[in-house]
């Protein structure tokens, strides 16, 4: 059996995530990056499918793609004032790196669907885990851009491609926030046959 690691196990009973109105400068460099992803994407994948790519936006491509996203918007919000604007023109301008985690779970004779996208869900959950672990912090975020085929084409997707997460990453400049916990006790049964 393997020795209890207390650091991992108090790391994993209290992680949270940095919004990402708090993700500053510097987001991580090449060799980090290639790091954490490398990291994120050793997870379970049944049939070794590897139905997950990643899309790195970050230096001067982070604000083009915020400017084309607010485009994007606009053309979707015609009648929205400038209150609604300033908003978005906010939320898109979060974190200085985005990593869109894009599934590429698709029919396969053996794998369903839905396991592949458990493994990309664990893909970005394990992003979280590792932008911790290397001294950065993400959050997880989709919100219209995860759903909107303009969006899908400006990140160059295929059909079948759908957005993961765009999990933003930078150098946390508060803490996580804390919410309510799940109640382990309420969401746990003991079969007994
Ligand atoms: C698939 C997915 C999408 C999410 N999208 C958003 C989002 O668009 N906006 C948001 O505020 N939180 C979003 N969240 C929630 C945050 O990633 C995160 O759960 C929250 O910031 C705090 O939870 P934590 O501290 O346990 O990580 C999303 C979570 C998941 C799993």
């Amino acid at each position: 059996m393997a020795d209890r690691n207390p650091a991992l196990i108090s790391y994993l009973a209290n992680r949270g995530s940095v919004s990402a109105m708090k993700l500053g400068a510097p987001a991580p460099g090449e060799a980090e990056l290639t790091e954490i992803l490398s990291a994120a994407a050793r997870v379970p994948d049944h049939g070794k499918l590897e139905p997950w790519r990643f899309i790195v936006i970050e230096g001067a491509a982070r604000q083009a793609y915020a400017e084309r996203l607010i485009e994007i918007w606009r053309g979707n919000n015609p009648d929205a004032g400038e209150e609604a604007l300033a908003n978005e023109t906010r939320k898109r301008g979060l974190a200085p790196a985005i990593v869109v985690v894009v599934s590429r779970a698709a029919e396969h004779p053996k794998i369903p669907v839905w396991e592949q996208e458990l493994s990309v869900g664990a893909v970005c959950t394990n992003f979280l885990h590792a932008a911790n672990a290397a001294g950065f912090a993400a959050q997880w975020l989709t919100g219209w851009p995860a759903f909107d085929t303009d969006v899908a084409a400006l990140l160059g997707l295929e059909p079948g491609e759908r957005v993961a997460g765009f999990m933003h990453i930078g150098t946390p400049e508060a803490e996580p926030i804390d919410r309510n916990r799940p109640d382990i006790g309420n969401l746990t049964s003991h079969w007994t046959g």
